[in-house]
């Protein structure tokens, strides 16, 4: 029998040749027999690009900017992660969605051939958020050192070698960017960058409200706007994981809600690593016509 210690600073385990969180493992079979509804919609994202972020803006859109409905429950449990499970600890992703009423907000992490073919059989709406690389490694660094159910992340340096190799859980920054943005010319995928959000996020919620066939005033739009502006979730205990055991994520390590910035990747890449990343960039992003925007 697997308690919650026995999963708990783990190395990643390949699944499908992706490394993924020792925790999320067990009962892989459950994550590829689930099963879809067809308006599902799925929030798509590599670790640390803004998942929670663009999860709360959704399901404030489909309850058309209503604060009190959203205040209903905990982000885990309005937006379930579909890939979570913590052996002996809490109701998993899957099981909590089996729970969840039409339509589901489904979150995931997964790379594209790791997704369960029962979301392309039923043709699901999906939204993508991605963010620049620098700053998702600073990020998933810091959440490596609050987050139990990852690897210990070792020094700075010696974890942006592994991130550029893709040694972290969910794998590659480079391919899982990459394969979902090709992706999108053939499934309805709506392509978001965390970057445009925090630039003009009026604008890109507008983008996801139509995309999800919902007509909100201005006022509405604005509500949502200031409720989920970095300040008000970061304050906001349904949505910035203090909900979670702290013997799973550690907030005295650093709080999940950390800064919610651009550009805080300057505090960390020295001018070496900045140039070698650079060059790395440039050469696993040759083929792509994806663009990440970095100075700001
Ligand atoms: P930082 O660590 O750079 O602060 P995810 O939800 O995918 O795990 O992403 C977490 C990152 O998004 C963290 O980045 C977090 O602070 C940031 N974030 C969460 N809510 C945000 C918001 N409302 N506005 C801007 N950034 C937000």
């Amino acid at each position: 029998m697997t308690s919650p210690e026995d999963v708990l600073r783990k190395n990643c385990k390949m699944v499908h040749g992706c490394p993924m969180i020792y925790a999320f493992t067990f009962n892989w079979e459950k994550v590829e027999q689930f099963h879809s509804r067809p308006d599902d919609i799925v929030i798509v994202t590599y670790p640390k690009s803004g998942t929670t972020w663009v999860s709360e803006i959704v399901d404030m859109i489909i309850n058309d900017g209503d604060v009190e409905k959203c205040k209903r429950d905990v982000i885990t449990v309005k937006v379930p992660m579909l890939e979570m499970t913590v052996p002996g600890l809490r109701t998993s992703g899957i099981e909590q969605l089996e729970k969840n009423p039409s339509p589901r907000l489904v979150k995931t992490h997964l790379p594209i051939d790791l997704l369960p073919k029962t979301f392309w059989k039923n043709n699901c709406k999906m939204i993508y958020v991605a963010r620049n690389p620098k700053d998702v490694a600073v990020s998933y660094y810091h959440f490596d050192l609050m987050n139990n159910l990852h690897p210990l992340p070792g020094t700075w340096e010696n974890y942006l070698e592994n991130f550029i190799a893709g040694n972290v859980a969910y794998g590659s920054w480079f391919n899982h960017v990459k394969n979902w943005w090709k992706k999108k010319e053939e499934h309805p995928i709506l392509f978001l960058y965390y970057e445009d959000m925090k630039e003009n996020p009026k604008k890109e919620i507008k983008k996801i409200a139509t995309f999800l066939e919902k007509n909100l005033n201005d006022e509405n739009l604005d509500k949502i706007v200031h409720h989920t502006s970095f300040g008000m979730m970061k304050d906001n205990p349904l949505v910035n994981y203090t909900h979670i055991p702290s013997t799973v994520m550690d907030h005295s390590k650093s709080p999940f809600m950390r800064k919610g910035i651009t550009g805080d990747w300057k505090n960390y890449f020295t001018v070496a690593q900045n140039e070698k990343f650079d060059a790395i960039y440039r050469k696993e992003m040759s083929g792509s016509t994806l663009q990440f925007r970095t100075d700001f």
